[in-house]
């Protein structure tokens, strides 16, 4: 299979850039400078190399024994560590660019063939190249910088200190896709439903003998990687599901079911008193999480080891998860989130069936697969459950509340068709009481927050313009029905600063 290698020398963007390559068809992965082999490897038709946190002076040094061997596409640390190397010259912090700036093409190159003579790129960098080495060509200026963008035949290279990846820049899918297809040649239109045999494939074959454990969610990542095993192994598979007692409103029934139409075999583990038992006046998040996630640990290993022939345990892990938790050079931006430990603590090999696929790439496999479509629509759920939408102790009182509040308001969206339409929604209990009136007395009631953000990742998050009417609805419906709560508030807060959950 033809590939695209991402050499990261440690940009924020990196991922983006597999991201963007993906979506126009053409197979890429992720390679820190450091692990870049000698030679690149015969599916290697490209190779892009990444910007960088750091200043030419003081970051890593491009692999100078790839560049001219293969199409390479630089991007503005790397387009200046290469001009700088090879008898250019570039000043640092001189002028610092960030944000958007106006391109102007100069001459031709096959980078920009279907664009305009001027358009917005995305800017990030410190560093300006202010002489080119000798044999590179200008193809573009901003009105600040004159090399925006340069091309140099005789290296196989294009080269652009701006970003194409992000999607403020308004040609970028084009460049990339006149990078990948023109400049490099990429044929072939990579799909990732086409991997679902071989992933199949490969599955049995790392599992000769014995059984797979799988600890399902609900979410949609371990479902589909709980399915690929289970097609490949068939009854040597054994999915668990956890009650925790943390679920939303409905949510065991509604999952078990869709995994019994599935045909998945899967056992719930109840462990509500469990959980609540650890819970008990914890009022601290962090403490809350702990103690979640070693709970969760313990009560899956137990289950686990009940099994006979207990071998591989399958994990939904998913290319970001991947990328952040060890390969990539940037300082990290995002901590882990996943139950987390299970591995370490169990007898048994992991396995992770996607741990190349982004998350729309799973949910294409999942729709490949057959699921069911309320799985492939639902909402993002974290790990620790309601717990860390309880601000304060957890409750049954309050979890009761909670469940209910939070209801209201899905059902709310959904009836309004909505709920289609944000990346996440849900509701918050605060550890607050405030003034009301119930009948003709004073009363101090507690407070509900809604939330609804966009987002394409969840790494950053926008609060959604929901109409007022749909909110105005919910807030009703749970004012009118949830007992003792007198005031619902709406969270308008962007991610950052604030995080999605409230914990
Ligand atoms: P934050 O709150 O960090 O959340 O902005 C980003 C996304 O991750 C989800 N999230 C979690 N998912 N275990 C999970 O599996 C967790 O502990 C966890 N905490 C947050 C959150 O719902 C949002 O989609």
């Amino acid at each position: 299979m033809e590939k695209l290698l991402i050499a990261d020398f440690g940009s924020q963007y990196t991922l983006l850039i597999a991201r963007r390559a993906r979506e126009l068809g053409v197979y890429a992965e992720i390679v820190p400078y450091y692990k870049l082999a000698d030679e690149p490897g015969p599916e290697v038709k490209g190779v892009v190399f990444s910007g960088s946190y750091a200043s030419v002076s003081e970051g890593p040094p491009l692999p100078e024994r790839w560049i001219g061997r293969l199409p390479a596409l630089a991007i503005c640390y790397s387009a200046q560590w290469i001009a700088a190397h090879y008898g250019g010259a570039v000043i640092e912090g001189a002028q610092r660019e960030y944000g958007p700036a106006k391109l102007l093409l100069q001459g031709s190159s096959v980078l920009f063939e279907g664009m305009p003579q001027a358009s917005t790129v995305w800017m990030s960098h410190a560093d300006t190249i202010t002489a080119l080495p000798p044999g590179a060509q200008a193809i573009a200026a901003t009105e600040n910088i004159p090399y925006a963008a340069y091309q140099w035949p005789e290296k196989k290279l294009l080269a652009v200190q701006f970003h194409p990846e992000v999607s403020h820049t308004t040609y970028g899918p084009q460049m990339l896709e006149n990078f990948l297809r023109r400049f490099c040649g990429f044929a072939d239109r990579w799909e990732p439903e086409s991997l679902i045999e071989s992933l199949i494939a490969d599955l049995r074959q790392a599992m000769p003998e014995g059984q797979a454990v799988c600890a399902l969610s609900g979410g949609i990542d371990s479902t589909v990687a709980a399915v690929l095993a289970h097609k490949a192994i068939g009854e040597r598979f054994q999915g668990f599901f956890v009650d925790t007692g943390l679920l939303r409103k409905g949510e065991r029934e509604a999952v078990l079911k869709a995994y019994e139409s599935m045909g998945l075999p899967v056992t719930l583990i109840e462990a509500q008193e469990e959980f609540l038992r650890a819970l008990k006046g914890i009022t601290d998040p962090e403490e809350k999480r702990r103690r979640i996630g070693h709970l969760f640990i313990e009560v899956f290993e137990k289950a686990a080891r009940s099994l006979s022939d207990g071998r591989y345990l399958i994990q939904g892990t998913i290319y970001p998860d991947v990328v952040e938790s060890g390969a990539s050079v940037a300082p990290t931006i995002k901590s882990h989130h996943n139950v987390g430990g299970l591995p370490e603590k169990l007898p048994f090999q992991l396995v992770e069936p996607l741990r190349l696929f982004f998350k729309d790439e799973v949910r294409r496999l999942g729709e490949k697969l057959g699921l069911p479509r309320s799985f492939l629509r639902r909402h993002p759920f974290p790990g620790p459950g309601l717990a860390v939408r309880i601000l304060g102790e957890v409750t049954p009182e309050r979890l009761d509340i909670l469940r209910e509040a939070d209801a209201h308001f899905i059902d709310t969206l959904e009836a309004s068709g909505w709920y289609d339409r944000v990346w996440q929604a849900f509701a918050v209990l605060l550890p607050v009481s405030t003034v009301g009136v119930t009948g003709d007395n004073r009363a101090y009631g507690g407070v509900v927050a809604l939330r609804a953000v966009l987002s394409n990742d969840g790494m950053t998050a926008e609060p959604s313009t929901l109409p007022y009417e749909v909110l105005f609805q919910a807030a009703q419906k749970i004012l009118q029905q949830v007992p003792n709560i007198t005031r619902v508030v709406y969270d308008l807060s962007s991610k950052p600063p604030a995080t999605i959950e409230w914990e």
